[in-house]
This record gives structure tokens, C-alpha cells and sequence, in this order.
């Protein structure tokens, strides 16, 4: 048992000022932490489905997004620029997710991740209906003996079916594949993923999503080693495959066909995050909402943002974290940086990023730089510390909520061991200088 993670000041924090932070458009994000099933690979905040704790969840939901759209209209004076629903598993309750989607005002894309065995005519077509114009088919693979590996609940048949459903339905239909080069060494499925990322070219879906299995240590599957030679080989062939299918490979894990508009959930520069496990990130500030589904469903009745952590990044370190996921998405904009951040952070940012160039990883591209195949292969690396650094230790801390939540430690959130996660010192570093 342990107590819901968080500090005073992040409990502290009120809707007015949580958007007076933002210094740009903002994109919203809703998160569902709710699965029909528990694939032993995943880390993201989920529990297993239970109704009586969606009807509070959502309940809790409604609220957060009512008070964070008042906010929102005065600070900002527009709708939200992006609506990105993730999870857990976003289309468990249609009826639910129907009464949040028709209260956040959006002026772009609405897309919602689905998974394969939600892809039927009927269940996409509500989708449609609902104003969602962009979905993220969770296929993961074409090949029965990869699904039954990552302990997914479709077969390849679903994962198919789902993709030619969502053609044209939407504007954008993306498709998430995994690899696993762990497998690949073994040569348990040779050829599997490329096999995976033809189809999908062939059947032409908007974006591939080409995601290498992380391992993080709190999941069923726990830590693996990553052989980084054999995921640049099998990430390049992908590419190879794409470019003469007319793909390109557009940010370090997607491929996307040539002149379509970009998507991606990771790429808004500024997102407000709502619902359990949802994070933030204003330009100086980011914050993380609780994980715990009671925990968060608790603070929302008390009157109270979910709010569990606050960094304040200020303007160096949210210029670095800007810039990370600018480079993530193929490119930094040096107007961009310059106009959230000033000159002096903008000309410091030209200095660090000469090496680059230098090294062939950046080119010089009009109004920043853009990365070069090679850039895409070491931000491939980064992107892994990153998750492993940052990402893993900080989710495992949230995690620890569940454990504290009736029931949760035994049934709905068996899978979850944030003892075993890799300890990254990285993280413990940013939180000493940046929590509030
Ligand atoms: C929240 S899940 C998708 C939504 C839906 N629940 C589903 O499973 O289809 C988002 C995506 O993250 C990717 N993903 C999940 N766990 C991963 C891991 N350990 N490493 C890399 N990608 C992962 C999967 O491709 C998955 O489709
Ligand atoms: S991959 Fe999707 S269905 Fe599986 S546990 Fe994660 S969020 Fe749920």
C-alpha cells in the first residue's frame, strides 16, 4: 500500500492559472484508463474494465473537462486547436466518450485510438459521427503467431478487418506496429514486421506507426536487452520498403504518405491533458495528472485539479523539452523556439545544434533544421534513454496508486509492479531541480 503521489503545490494549482501557463495554442488530450484486457507488453496507465468505477471515472471526467473549457474560452478566446483521445482503450464506452467529445470545442483534428476488435462498420461509423476525423487502428501485426506473443485479444483477421473499415471513413487512418528485434533475433518470426508494414502501404493507410517493443520493467514482459544494430537495420528497411511505396518517414517511429498532413499525438507543441494519467505541457510547465483511477475520481469530487506533479521547466528547460519533441516529428523551428523562448535561448539552441550539422545528423532546412536519415537513427537512441530515463521511472511512481486503490493490487491492476522499474537517475535529477 502507498499513498496517491503528489505534492502540495501541484494540488494547489486552479484551472485559471494551469492555462494562463500556456504561451501558445493549446491541443487537448483526454485519456481513458479502461481495457477490455491487459496485453503483458503495454505501460500505459490502464485497469481493467469495471462499470461502476467508469461511471465515476467519467462522471469525474465531464468535470475536469467543464472546468478546464471555461478556463480555456477566457484565457484564450478560441477552441482548442486538436482533440487526441487515448488509453487504455478510448472506445469502451461509445455513450460515455460520445458526452466528452460534444463538450471540448476543438477547431482541427479529433482522433481517437482504437482497438482492432472496435473496428466494426458500426462502432466506427458512431465514431464518425461523433466528429472524430483521425483513428489509431492498435493492429500491431498482420501475423497470428506475433499477436498471440504480445498476448493481444484479436487475431490477424481483426486487425485487417479493422484497418479496411476505417478507410475511408476518416481523413487520417494511422496503424500501430510493433517489433520486437528480441523475436527477430531468433529468428521466431523472420520477416514478420516488414511483411506487417507492406501490407499496410498496400492497403494505403495514411501513417504507419513503427514502434520498436520498449521493455519497461513495471510490465509482465519486464526488462529486455535492445539489440540497437539489428532495430536500425529492421527501421531502415521500413523506411527502404515505404520510400519506394510512396512513403517517407516523417518523424523517428512513423511513415506517412508523401503530401499527406501530419498526425500524431506527440507532435501538438502545447496539449492540456485531462483525465488519469493525462500530462501537460505549457512551454515552462508540465504536468502530470494522478494515475490511480480512484485517486483521480477523488480529487475531481473534492473540488480539486488531478493535478499529482508539477514541474516548473522554466525557460531552458522547456525550450529543451520543446525542442525534443520537435526533432521527434523531423525538424526544429527556429521561429517557433525563438518566439516561445526569446533570442538569446533560440541563438544558444543554433550553437548546441552545430555539432549536428556537422556531423550530418541536422540540416540546415528554411526556418530551422530538419533531420537527415542518420539524425533519425541517433534521436532512434535518444528517444529509448529517454523512455527509460525519464518516462519509466516517473510512470512507475504514478503507478504505485493503484496498489493503494480497493481491490485495484488484486484484480484490476494485477499487472502493475513499479518495484521492478528501472531506477533512472535521470528523472530523480529533473525532479529535484524542476518539482514544484
Ligand atoms: C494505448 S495503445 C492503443 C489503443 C488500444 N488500447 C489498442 O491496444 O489497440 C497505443 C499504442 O502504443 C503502442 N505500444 C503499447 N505498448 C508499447 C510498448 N511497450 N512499446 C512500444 N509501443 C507500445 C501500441 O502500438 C499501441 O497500439
Ligand atoms: S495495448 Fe491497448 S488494449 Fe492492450 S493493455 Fe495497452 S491500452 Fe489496453
Amino acid at each position: 500500500m502507498s499513498a496517491p503521489a503528489g505534492t502540495a503545490a501541484a494540488a494547489s494549482l486552479r484551472p485559471p492559472a494551469v492555462l494562463a501557463s500556456f504561451d501558445g495554442p493549446v491541443g487537448a488530450y483526454v485519456h481513458v484508463p479502461f481495457c477490455p484486457w491487459i496485453c503483458p507488453f503495454c505501460p500505459y496507465n490502464k485497469v481493467l474494465a469495471e462499470e461502476d468505477l467508469a461511471r465515476r471515472y467519467f462522471a469525474a471526467l465531464r468535470r475536469e473537462v467543464d472546468w478546464y473549457v471555461a478556463a480555456h474560452g477566457e484565457a484564450h478566446g478560441a477552441p482548442f486547436t486538436s482533440l487526441y483521445i487515448g488509453g487504455g482503450t478510448p472506445t469502451m464506452y461509445p455513450d460515455e466518450l460520445a458526452e466528452v467529445i460534444q463538450r471540448i470545442p476543438v477547431s482541427g483534428e479529433r482522433a481517437v485510438e482504437v482497438l482492432p476488435d472496435h473496428g466494426t462498420p458500426e462502432r466506427l461509423d458512431r465514431l464518425a459521427a461523433m466528429g472524430i476525423t483521425a483513428v489509431s487502428i492498435g493492429a500491431q501485426s498482420f501475423h497470428d503467431g506475433v499477436l498471440r506473443r504480445l498476448g493481444r485479444p484479436h487475431d490477424a483477421a481483426a486487425s485487417r478487418a479493422a484497418v479496411e473499415t476505417a478507410l475511408g471513413r476518416f481523413a487520417c487512418v494511422d496503424v500501430d506496429l510493433i517489433v520486437d528485434v528480441a523475436w527477430e533475433d531468433e529468428d521466431a518470426f523472420p520477416g514478420a514486421f516488414l511483411d506487417d508494414v507492406r501490407t499496410c502501404l498496400e492497403l494505403g493507410v495514411d501513417q504507419v506507426s513503427t514502434y520498436p517493443l520498449m521493455r519497461f520493467g513495471f510490465t509482465p514482459f519486464g526488462t529486455a536487452r535492445h539489440d540497437r544494430r539489428r532495430e536500425h537495420a529492421v527501421l531502415g528497411q521500413a523506411t527502404e520498403l515505404a520510400q519506394s511505396m510512396g512513403y517517407e518517414r516523417r518523424s523517428v517511429w512513423t511513415l506517412n504518405k508523401r503530401g499527406s498532413v501530419p498526425y500524431t499525438s506527440i507532435t501538438r507543441r502545447r496539449f492540456l491533458g485531462m483525465g488519469a494519467g493525462s500530462s501537460s505541457f505549457a512551454g515552462r510547465d508540465f504536468y502530470v495528472n494522478h494515475f490511480g483511477v480512484a485517486t483521480y475520481a477523488d480529487a475531481v469530487e473534492q473540488g480539486q485539479l488531478p493535478i499529482a506533479r508539477w514541474l516548473h521547466l522554466g525557460r531552458w528547460g522547456g525550450a529543451a523539452y520543446d525542442a525534443f519533441w520537435q526533432a521527434y516529428a523531423g525538424g526544429v523551428d527556429r521561429h517557433a523556439m525563438t518566439q516561445s523562448y526569446g533570442r538569446a535561448v533560440a541563438a544558444a539552441a543554433h550553437a548546441g545544434l552545430s555539432p549536428f550539422v556537422l556531423a550530418r545528423m541536422l540540416r540546415q532546412a528554411p526556418g530551422g533544421y530538419r533531420l537527415t536519415p542518420r539524425g533519425f537513427d541517433a534521436y532512434h537512441d535518444l528517444e529509448r534513454l529517454v523512455t527509460y530515463q525519464f518516462i519509466e521511472p516517473l510512470w512507475a511512481e504514478m503507478l504505485t496508486e493503484h496498489l493503494a486503490e480497493p481491490g485495484a493490487a488484486e484484480g484490476r491492476a494485477r499487472w502493475v509492479a513499479p518495484e521492478r522499474a528501472r531506477p533512472g537517475r535521470a528523472w530523480s535529477l529533473a525532479r529535484r531541480l524542476f518539482e514544484r
